[in-house]
This record gives C-alpha cells, sequence and structure tokens, in this order.
C-alpha cells in the first residue's frame, strides 16, 4: 500500500477573536439572551400556530407567564406524534410566502416530519454549522468534502451552507458511490470530510481495497454524526484514517446539524450552541426534569426560530448536560447513548447499541462490521449479534475472540447473546445513517 511517512499538520483550535462574541459570552449574559429570546419565541408560537396556544391554554399557561428560565417547565412537551398529526404544515409560524425551503425527516413508520425555514432560520443556521466547523478546527480556504446526503435530510444542505458561510470550499459530493468519493479525495486533496462515522469508515475499507492507505490521504479532521458513536470508535476512526474525529450533532425538528459540535481542544462530547437552543434532560418516563450530570432525555426549545419555532422537543436522545469546558458558558452533552426507541429489552435487562460497540471494538480481532437481530424463537428474546472478524486473523484467534465477547457482555451488562461469525464483506456496508439493530420478532 502507499503510505506517506511526513506526518500531518494539525487543525488548530479556534483562538477568542475568532469565535462568536456569544462563544464568548459569560454565563450571566448567556442566561439574559436565553430568557428574552425564550419569552420571544413562546409569544410567536402562541400567536402564529394553533396547536401551541391550545396546549399552553389547556395548560393554563400565558406567554406572559414565563419570567424566568426555569418558568419553561410550565409549557407542555412536543413531541413526534404532535409533528405528525399537524402533518405536513400546521406547525408552522410564518405565512407560506415566508417560508425558503422545507426539509423532512424520513419517518420509519408512518408520516415524515416536515419542517420549514425563513431566510433568516437558514442564515442563522449557516452560521451554526459555521461556528460548529470553526470550533472542530476548520478555517476558511480549507477544502471539505461534504458527503452527507443533499436532499430532504438536513444533513447535505445544513453542513453545504455552513461550509460556505464559513468562507470554506465546499466539495458537495453528497452520499453513496464510495468508489467516486475516495477518488475525489485522492485528487480534490480536501482537508476535512462531513459523513457519518460509519460511512467514513466504508469509505475507508474502499480505499483499503484499492491499496490506498486510508493515512496517507491529505484528510485532517472528520466532522461525523447524524447517528450514535463511541469514544472508541472515534479512536478507531482516528487511527485508521490519521485524523481528529470530532462530533457534531443535531436534528431535523430543532433545526438540523450544528445544534451542538465538539471542540477540537477539548474533544469532550458536544457543546450545545445555548444562545440558539435550550437543553434540558428529563425523565422519559415521569417527564420531570432531571439535574444537570444525570442522564436522561434530551428536551430542546429553539430560541430564534421564526418559521418553525419548537417548544421543549422531546428528542428521544439519551446523554446528560456537563458543565462547558472549551467555551465556558455554554453547556456540553456527554456522547449520546442511544435514542430510548433503540433500547433493547433482554429478559429485563436494558441495553444499548453503544454498549455492543464499546465492547466489540475492545476485542482486536473483531471488525467494526456488526449487526444486532432481536428474535424470538420460543417465548424468550434472544440477541444475535453478526460479525465480520478483521481481515487476516486466524480461525483459533477467532474463536477465542468470540468467546471473550460473549463473556464480556454477559459481565458488563448481564445479557447472555449468540454470536455468529460471516465472511469478511458479507454483511450491509452503511451510505449514512448505519442501521445496527434488525428486529425479526414476529
Ligand atoms: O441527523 C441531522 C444531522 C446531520 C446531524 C448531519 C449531524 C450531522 P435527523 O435525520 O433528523 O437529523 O436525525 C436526528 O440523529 O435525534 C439523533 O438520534 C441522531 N444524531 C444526530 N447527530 C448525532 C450525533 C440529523 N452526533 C437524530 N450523535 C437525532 C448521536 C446523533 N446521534
Amino acid at each position: 500500500m502507499s503510505s506517506t511517512t511526513a506526518p500531518k499538520t494539525r487543525l488548530r483550535p479556534a483562538k477568542p477573536d475568532e469565535q462568536d462574541p456569544a462563544e464568548r459570552m459569560s454565563r450571566d449574559e448567556l442566561e439574559a439572551l436565553q430568557l428574552t429570546r425564550l419569552q420571544e419565541t413562546v409569544r410567536h408560537a402562541y400567536a402564529n400556530v394553533p396547536h401551541y396556544r391550545t396546549k399552553l391554554d389547556g395548560a393554563g399557561v400565558h406567554p406572559d407567564d414565563i419570567r424566568s428560565l426555569d418558568d419553561i417547565t410550565k409549557i407542555p412537551f412536543t413531541s413526534k406524534e404532535d409533528l405528525r398529526q399537524n402533518y405536513p404544515f400546521g406547525m408552522f409560524a410564518v405565512p407560506s410566502e415566508e417560508v425558503a425551503r422545507i426539509h423532512a425527516s424520513s419517518g420509519t413508520t408512518g408520516l415524515p416530519t416536515v419542517v420549514g425555514y425563513t431566510k433568516g432560520d437558514l442564515e442563522i443556521w449557516g452560521g451554526l454549522v459555521a461556528r460548529s466547523l470553526r470550533a472542530s478546527g476548520v478555517r476558511p480556504g480549507m477544502r471539505v468534502h461534504n458527503a452527507y446526503g443533499y436532499g430532504l435530510f438536513t444533513g447535505g444542505l445544513g453542513a453545504h451552507a455552513g461550509i460556505e458561510a464559513l468562507g470554506a470550499t465546499v466539495i458537495p459530493m453528497s452520499g453513496g458511490q464510495t468508489t467516486k468519493q475516495v477518488q475525489l479525495i485522492r485528487d480534490f486533496r480536501p482537508d476535512v470530510i462531513m459523513c457519518t462515522p460509519s460511512y467514513l469508515l466504508t469509505i475507508a475499507d474502499c480505499m483499503e481495497e484499492q491499496g490506498i492507505d486510508p493515512r496517507s490521504t491529505s484528510l485532517k479532521a472528520g466532522v461525523l454524526g447524524a447517528e450514535p458513536w463511541t469514544n472508541s470508535m472515534r479512536t478507531e476512526i482516528e487511527e485508521r484514517l490519521d485524523i481528529d474525529a470530532l462530533d457534531i450533532y443535531g436534528l431535523s425538528e430543532v433545526m438540523g446539524p450544528g445544534v451542538a459540535n465538539e471542540c477540537i481542544e477539548s474533544k469532550d462530547g458536544p457543546h450545545i450552541w445555548e444562545d440558539h437552543f435550550l437543553p434540558e434532560i428529563i425523565d422519559s418516563e415521569t417527564g420531570n426534569r432531571l439535574a444537570d450530570g444525570t442522564e436522561g432525555e434530551l428536551v430542546f426549545t429553539s430560541l430564534t426560530k421564526r418559521a418553525f419555532p419548537i417548544l421543549r422537543y422531546r428528542t428521544r436522545d439519551l446523554t446528560t448536560l456537563l458543565p462547558g469546558t472549551a467555551r465556558p458558558s455554554m453547556r456540553r452533552m456527554a456522547k449520546i447513548t442511544g435514542r430510548n426507541d433503540d433500547m433493547i429489552i433482554l429478559r429485563g435487562v436494558n441495553l444499548f447499541p453503544t454498549q455492543i460497540e464499546e465492547i466489540v471494538l475492545g476485542v482486536p480481532a473483531l471488525s467494526t462490521h456488526f449487526v444486532l437481530e432481536l428474535t424470538r424463537p420460543a417465548r424468550m428474546d434472544e440477541l444475535t449479534i453478526r460479525i465480520e472478524p478483521r481481515e487476516g486473523v486466524s480461525r483459533s484467534d477467532i474463536e477465542a475472540a468470540v468467546a471473550l465477547l460473549v463473556k464480556t457482555i454477559k459481565i458488563q451488562i448481564g445479557s447472555s447473546v449468540g454470536v455468529v461469525v460471516v465472511d469478511h464483506g458479507t454483511l450491509p456496508r452503511s451510505e449514512g445513517k448505519l442501521k445496527r439493530l434488525y428486529d425479526l420478532r414476529s
């Protein structure tokens, strides 16, 4: 394989004078701004979205009752179901001629959820993705290969606008056509790639199949998100491609990519851009708000959006709010453990695909390519991991690895699972959001 020996130059953190003023506000200044923006958002939603007016009236809350940030708990939650019931445009808060763009997230079941943006919303979104990229070490003039899918999905166009707003050069490749991705990475020599972490591994596999060492490319960083991934996966990606791997978080209902992003100097979980989004953590069962530092369901209220203001949206993502580090006044979120609808309950034990990922990546003979199959052969649920070994590993090493995997899952999670080793290259490869879990129970 071809390989370069010269060490790559690393991307550097954004200096204070390169950051947005909001990134350098004190916590008090930030909270004052949040309160003004929250009050305006609630007034706007109440005045223009019948659903919110009915919900707030039903709870006996008027926008004038929001006098402190804690008063947000008086507002009822919004769920995906609420958005579906108002399909397609019932949650929009501006006249249709002011809606500059529509995106939709493909519901795996039922109707997609539809979101809209005014010109001003799009400008703010581009600015926040630019801020995210800057935090990742990207600078004007760098080249960014954008392999998030373009279309109704917010990933492609959201990242695109941010790259342009930053003043970097965008390569609008979109997802798929992996061989072509590899060719363009070789020929155009981008500094940064944006895609899902699982798709970056697919691209690295394709490079290796062509005899290209994934560590030898021009890439210095990946700004990766749109699906859960663990810190072990970060290490795997960084070592395999010799890059910094940064986590970008977002969701269509709240905006798209760029709600939160990691800073390259700390890489300790995405900082939430709290001047535009107010986060809360709640207990999924009771709906009660939980203290920072406790894991629960992430809830967001938008603070500046006009076409699609969203009040206390239940994301279903499980995480913990942590104090700010590289941006001291903006809180961080721990890496997402999973969505509460991805939780597997196996004979009374709750487990997430990310927990299995963490354990699999600790077993050197096994690859990152695995799927989870949930079946119910008799009355009990069973979980089978179908996994590819790393290339070139001997049969006896694979057998030892499988035994270690089963034992570690039993000790760390408390569940008994089956493992089936399959041939290299036989499991489906990600081209975007990876599907890890297959529920085959009838
Ligand atoms: O995935 C937006 C996005 C695009 C984010 C590109 C980052 C990069 P949706 O399709 O609406 O939007 O899916 C949102 O994806 O609720 C999480 O479950 C998951 N997700 C997004 N980013 C992360 C991340 C986009 N960094 C849903 N870590 C969210 C873990 C993530 N999960």
